[in-house]
């Protein structure tokens, strides 16, 4: 059997990136030290002169190929076109989406740049596994450059529905380029919908009921594949880190309190800002919780060179001050936010610790932190997933308490309910969310990708 390349526009060396705030960095780790093969991407680093040529880091059996941009590149390319236009446009925040040709150009260009490195790594009988908006006109700069290898697409954002994609100038072109690879994967139905509603609107393309698109010459399998955890060793970590000292402590200030848990990279597609008002109009209806609980934010600073990010941060370190000016006691500080990443290990534990996780972005392509919370549960007493209806997740995990995260009553009560809920319930909605969980894995997602990607069988889900 061949290598397997993956290539995405963030690569999480194993102990370099100790604390990884990212699905795609934590799932692809997972993923490749199973199979071993060849990560390419982005070294995290800016040079002057930046050269195709990668530094390569082999652990175990993965080498990592890791190369430099640019600072021009890494301000047009990653903070401009994919994290000021695509992001934003993907994650339904047209309001954010900022649209200059420069930036596509370099886009385009760091495309080519990211080809033309691989191709002197690659191997004949290789398979190519590109993922993420970073990337989408890759696999079509591959084939231009006489790659002939199968080459399959995953997103791990959503594909936005067809009336917001066309307000992205190069749609088109964009989308046009998606027909280059053997299979494109998305992470909920809802996106693979958008998809083949802009091939068969947009593109002139022709669908067949088992996700075969056509489009101009070439044929694409287009599916679902929901992304999955190493649900075992996240449940084995959340037992182990439950006994240690950092968490041990977080568990000895909450003074018997419930604690409610939020984990998100600091982005304005997690809804944080909302959930924390949320959170303030919960203590204002529901007076008997006030002193009893406790909110833990963690939002580690991402993109923090894009003005978007840096403001929202302003805006959170306002919000929780204004609730705990507002709700605090002497003794008591309802909302505890903190701005730093930590391990998954120790995440587990303080999952383990929390009565209910209220995760509610605005819009998720899949959101692992609501499967970690559930996997990190005591099954004899489980806490509760308070979870938007807008993540992917949520597709899988409707036995949550699903909720509209711009609803700020909404989500005020799910937490009341959440935090009043009778045992019982609690671990019948954990028993289905769990079975899911541990059932849907990460190895499945990527056996179910690369085995429709290699070609030996047709498409798994549709
Ligand atoms: N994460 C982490 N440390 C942190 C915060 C998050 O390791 O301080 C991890 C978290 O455990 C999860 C991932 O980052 O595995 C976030 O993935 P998710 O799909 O929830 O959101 P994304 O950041 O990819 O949008
Ligand atoms: C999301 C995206 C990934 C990205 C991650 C962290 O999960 O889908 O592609 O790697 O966020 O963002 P960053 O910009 O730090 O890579």
């Amino acid at each position: 059997m061949g290598r397997l390349i993956v290539i995405s526009n963030r690569v999480a060396v194993p102990n370099v990136d100790q604390a990884q705030a990212g699905g795609l960095a934590v799932a692809l780790n997972d993923a490749l030290s199973t199979y071993g093969g060849l990560w390419l991407g982005w070294s995290g680093q800016t040079v002057e002169g930046a050269t195709t040529l990668p530094h390569i880091v082999t652990k175990g059996n993965v080498a990592y190929a890791l190369l430099d941009l640019t600072p021009e590149d890494y301000a047009e390319y990653y903070n401009g076109f994919a994290n000021r236009t695509l992001w934003p446009l993907f994650h339904y925040r047209l309001d954010m989406a900022e649209f200059d040709r420069v930036n596509y150009q370099t886009y385009l260009k760091v495309n080519t740049f990211f080809a033309t490195a691989l191709l002197s790594l690659l191997q004949p009988d290789d398979i190519i596994w590109v993922h993420d908006y970073h990337l989408i006109p890759l696999g079509q700069e591959l084939r231009r450059l006489g790659v002939t290898q199968r080459i399959g697409l995953f997103m791990h954002t959503p594909f936005p529905a067809l009336e917001i994609m066309l307000t992205l100038p190069s749609h088109a072109r964009l989308v046009q380029s998606m027909s280059a690879y053997d299979v494109v994967g998305f992470q909920t139905i809802n996106d693979l919908r958008s998809f083949l509603d802009y091939v068969t609107q947009e593109a002139n393309g022709k669908v067949e009921t088992d996700g075969t698109v056509f489009m101009g010459k070439r044929t694409v399998r287009a599916a679902v594949f929901a992304i999955g955890l190493d649900a075992e060793s996240m449940a084995t970590e959340a037992v182990h880190s439950f006994h240690t000292p950092s968490v041990q402590r977080l568990q000895r200030t909450l003074h018997g309190r419930a604690l409610l848990i939020g984990v998100d990279r600091l982005d304005y597609s997690k809804g944080i800002p909302e959930r924390l008002r949320a959170y303030a109009r919960f203590l204002e209806r529901h007076p008997s919780f006030r002193k009893k609980v406790t909110f833990l934010q963690i939002s580690p600073v991402s993109r923090g060179d894009v003005p978007e990010y840096r403001r929202l941060r302003r805006t959170l370190e306002q919000e929780a001050g204004r609730i705990n000016g507002q709700y605090g006691e002497p003794d008591w500080v309802p909302v505890r936010y903190v701005s730093k990443g930590y391990k998954r290990a120790t995440l587990a534990g303080y999952y383990r610790t929390a009565s209910v996780a209220v995760i509610t972005p605005l819009r998720d392509g899949m959101n692992l932190v609501a499967k970690e919370f559930v996997v990190a549960q005591n099954a004899d007493s489980p806490g509760v997933l308070v979870l938007s209806r807008f993540a992917g997740a949520a597709h899988e995990l409707d036995a949550a308490l699903l909720v509209n995260p711009y609803d700020v009553d909404d989500v005020a009560d799910a937490m009341a309910r959440a935090l009043s809920m009778p045992l019982e319930e609690r671990i019948a909605r954990w028993n289905q969310m769990h079975k899911i969980i541990t059932t849907n894995t990460l190895s499945h997602w990527c056996e179910n990708f690369l085995t429709v990607l290699r070609g030996d069988e047709s498409v798994v889900s549709a």
